[in-house]
């Protein structure tokens, strides 16, 4: 049996990326959603959050064109050099100014591709990544335009019924996708959630 980190090595995602201009292979997930999913259209105001290295933002920033908006959020830096309609902000998704959100929203889609680092403990790795997808998800529900999407990465773990349910309560649809651009060993999913439902039509205290 193969024991080869599998991320030691470019595989042919990263170099396809890589010669299509795009810093890492994740995009191919985010272009698998958004084909399944239509997420993604001209003019839309968009935030990605844990944008780092800039893969999902560059297809973002094509797919909204010179019309739409994004606002890339993440912890790292971002080297990456975008259209003059995408703001790039280094801090802390989890922590960010509401009214920095209020004079950007409403949003019509809230990207997360945000991760933790990863220790040897999966049940806490599932644990902190389900912090992260409830703060992404709460962007969503606060800021997002009603009819609007949501996309999250969620790590497999005890809480993900929950979480789903989360979505669920808060947009008409939704769907997971495991894209196929995810490696063999991973244990991410995404979420998501279509068409933002009205808050009056939300569940009230259950
Ligand atoms: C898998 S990478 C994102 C890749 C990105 N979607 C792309 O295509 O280039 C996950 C990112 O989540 C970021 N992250 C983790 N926790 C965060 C937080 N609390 N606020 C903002 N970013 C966070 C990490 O810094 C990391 O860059």
């Amino acid at each position: 049996m193969s024991r080869r980190n599998p991320y030691s090595r470019a595989d042919h995602r990263t170099l396809n990326a890589k010669a299509q201009g795009y810093p890492a292979r994740s995009v191919f997930k985010l272009q698998e959603i958004d084909e399944r999913c239509h997420l993604l259209k001209v003019g839309q105001c968009v935030v990605d959050l844990g944008a780092a290295p800039g893969s999902w933002s560059m297809y973002v920033a094509k797919k909204i064109g010179p019309t739409g908006k994004l606002l890339a959020v993440d912890l790292q830096a971002i080297e990456q050099s975008f259209p003059a309609n995408v703001t790039v902000l280094q801090g802390d998704a989890l922590t960010l100014d509401t009214g920095l959100h209020e004079r950007w929203a409403p949003y019509d889609v809230v990207l997360s591709d945000m991760a933790p680092k990863t220790t040897g403990d999966k049940f806490a790795n599932a644990a902190r990544s389900h912090d992260l997808f409830c703060s992404a998800l709460s962007v969503a529900v606060a800021f997002g335009r009603p009819g609007g999407h949501f996309v999250g990465k969620l790590f497999m773990g005890p809480d993900f019924q929950q979480a789903r349910k989360l979505v669920a309560d808060a947009f008409e649809q939704v769907k997971v996708v495991k894209p196929k651009g995810t490696r063999d060993n991973s244990v991410e999913v995404f979420l998501v959630g279509m068409g933002r439902k009205s808050p009056e039509l939300e569940p009230v205290g259950d």
